[in-house]
């Protein structure tokens, strides 16, 4: 439960657009009241993400997800109720009430990840500016023609060579050091106690996630024999480098303006180009792009560009990179640098327009990768060949939805024709491999399981009747017994129905989903609240359900009640016979006059 209350929630939500936070993470387009866009959570080609903007709360009619503002927030970015509140409290410049201790919630939550972060974001970035021991750092980032603006932009700082510097200064801030651990900002030392550390006597990157908030850091060496290079945080809750895509908080809006995305390798790559005027990059800081990153960059653009370091289009990395890409829709194209050449030389070399002119002029992921298959194996003896087709068939399983079809035809043929093998080979081959599939690939954090089966429609759809007419709530709940209900998520949600309206409270299914803390019920309550309803024919609807509900519970009350005459009869039981009789009488009356009623 909360421990804001609930005003304050309140004044929150309604200072905050929903349409304009989602609008952070999905590409919204507008169809009648609503926007529909790409459900951030699950892979899906066509959106059946709604965002309703009068009701402030979203729906997915593909995955089943749904909330209000902070529920969305603690989806897209796996933090706290807490810690999205704050988050909007802090956007909508609305005072949160100051708290004696922190709560339970707090101490095991993601905020103080976010807390020490941040801290040593601003720490790094002071010591860079400011500090006498940053001088090196400021020298090298002038060497690399890194601008002050460029600097600023990106937050770049420059972690002290010292051990304990940023300890320390997060010790004053309540951040104790296991805190910093947890960051992966510190370590434990080998030998005795204590903390120390992780970045020392580097230039440090934050990394930050889609609300703009430091997650992690990437840290370059000053010296060249320095090792290694780079230096990451490590995966903590709040960072996981798989689906995190450096740069792109700052880049997306000229992401989403280009509808095309440049991904490049290196912090320093991102960096170099946005400084030459080229804004559309994103970053894989190292990885290999994974398929959380294409669905986040599907959210942005339709359109990926590839630029490979001269050296590193062949490597491993790359070429899952590239496999990723081909299971995927988005139109996916590859440059390859010159052998020399990383995008930031490149650019800083020939000029943003040069390396612009490349990209429109792009390979297909799918030449690129034959290409690279051909270079690596030799396809001229059978050996080489069969080991080109070891390589290429992981991607050609994978295809096996009914949706994958043309595209795993296309692929097939491309394949065979490329490599000169039988094209019916090659197919028994991947069908072969089919059958026999390795055990499936776990991918980590999977997004979400999938939905509960849903309770009977009607009753979903007598709630959500209730819900966008609460004005019938008090006949309701005189003349309707929950337990009429036979799912128990609905009975929930009814008796929270009822108990609102006797507490005075305003029904609005955004304030309703602060209250629950069953993600199940949030997501049928907005499903409830998606049901269309028609203001006019709302009375004689309600009635209808009302009407139904208690028909059926009439018949499943005379059931009973016969099922228990026969045992009592059985027993003898003349007190239980004579009281079921009665019980039985008033059942079948009340039926009859549905009956009556039906028929008038
Ligand atoms: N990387 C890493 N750890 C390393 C080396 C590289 O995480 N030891 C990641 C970094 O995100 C780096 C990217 O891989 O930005 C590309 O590496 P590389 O091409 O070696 O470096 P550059 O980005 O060119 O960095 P710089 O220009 O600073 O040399
Ligand atoms: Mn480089």
């Amino acid at each position: 439960m909360p421990r804001i209350p609930e005003d304050i929630l309140e004044r929150i939500r309604d200072a905050t657009d929903i349409v304009d936070v989602v609008s952070e993470h999905v590409q919204l387009g507008k169809k009648g009241r609503n926007f529909f866009g790409l459900c951030p959570f699950h892979d899906e080609k066509s959106p059946s993400f709604s965002v309703n903007p009068d009701r402030q709360i979203y729906h997915c009619f593909g995955c089943g997800v749904g909330g209000n503002v902070f529920k969305f927030l603690q989806e897209v970015d796996r933090v706290t109720f807490m810690e999205a509140v704050k988050f909007l409290a802090e956007r909508t410049g609305i005072n949160l009430p100051e708290r004696s201790g922190p709560s339970r919630e707090e101490a095991d939550s993601a905020d103080r990840l976010y807390r020490a972060n941040d801290l040593a974001q601003k720490y790094f970035h002071h010591m860079l500016l400011n500090d006498e021991a940053g001088t090196e750092a400021r020298e090298y980032l002038l060497a690399r023609r890194l601008e002050p603006e460029t600097i600023e932009r990106f937050g770049i700082g420059y972690a002290t060579p010292g051990w304990d510097g940023l300890l320390k200064a997060a010790g004053h801030r309540d951040l104790p050091p296991q805190i910093m651990e947890q960051a992966g900002l510190a370590l434990p030392r080998q030998s005795g106690n204590g903390h120390y550390d992780r970045f020392r006597d580097r230039v440090t990157f934050p990394i930050a996630n889609l609300s703009n908030r430091t997650i992690a850091f990437g840290a370059r060496a000053l010296q060249p024999d320095q090792e290694p290079k780079y230096l990451n945080s490590p995966e903590t809750p709040i960072y996981h480098k798989g689906r995190v895509l450096y740069g792109l908080s700052d880049t997306r809006d000229a992401v989403r303006r280009q509808d095309s995305v440049i991904v490049v390798e290196g912090y320093m790559d991102l960096i170099s180009l946005v400084q030459a005027g080229i804004e559309h990059v994103a970053a894989t800081s190292g990885t290999a792009l994974t398929e959380d990153h294409c669905r986040t960059l599907a959210r942005y653009a339709h359109k990926v560009v590839l630029l490979f370091d001269g050296d590193a289009a062949g490597s491993t990395a790359a070429m899952r990179g590239l496999e990723v890409l081909l299971s995927t829709k988005i139109d996916a194209r590859v440059v390859s640098l010159p052998p020399e050449h990383d995008p930031d030389t490149f650019v800083q070399e020939h000029g943003p327009d040069t390396l612009l002119a490349r990209a429109e002029n792009a390979q297909s992921v799918l030449d690129f990768y034959l290409q690279q298959l051909a270079l690596h194996h030799d396809l001229s003896s059978v050996e080489g060949k069969s080991r080109a087709v070891e390589t290429f068939k992981p991607l050609l399983t994978k295809l096996d939805k009914p949706q994958d079809a043309i595209r795993r035809d296309l692929l097939l043929r491309e394949v065979s024709q490329r490599l000169s093998i039988d094209e019916q080979a090659l197919r028994d081959e991947v069908k072969a491999s089919v059958r026999h599939p390795r055990a499936p690939r776990r991918i980590e954090n999977e997004p979400r399981q999938a939905p509960l089966p849903d309770p009977p429609k009607l009753e979903l759809e007598f709630i959500g009747l209730l819900l966008n007419f609460p004005q019938y709530i008090p006949d309701t709940a005189r003349e309707f017994a929950i337990e009429t209900l036979t799912d128990p998520r609905v009975q929930a949600l009814c008796r929270m129905l009822f108990n609102r309206h006797a507490e005075n409270k305003t029904i609005d299914v955004g304030m309703m989903i602060n209250e629950l803390d069953d993600d199940t019920l949030s997501r049928l309550i907005t499903k409830c609240e998606a049901e269309g309803f028609d203001e006019e024919q709302s009375e004689q609807q309600w009635r209808d359900y009302l009407r139904h509900f208690q028909k059926k519970s009439n018949q499943a009350h005379i059931d009973a009640a016969r099922q228990a005459l026969g045992q009592a009869a059985a027993s003898n039981d003349e007190d239980e016979i004579a009281r079921i009789s009665t019980e039985l009488v008033q059942l079948n009356r009340q039926r009859q006059a549905f009956v009556a009623e039906q028929n008038s």
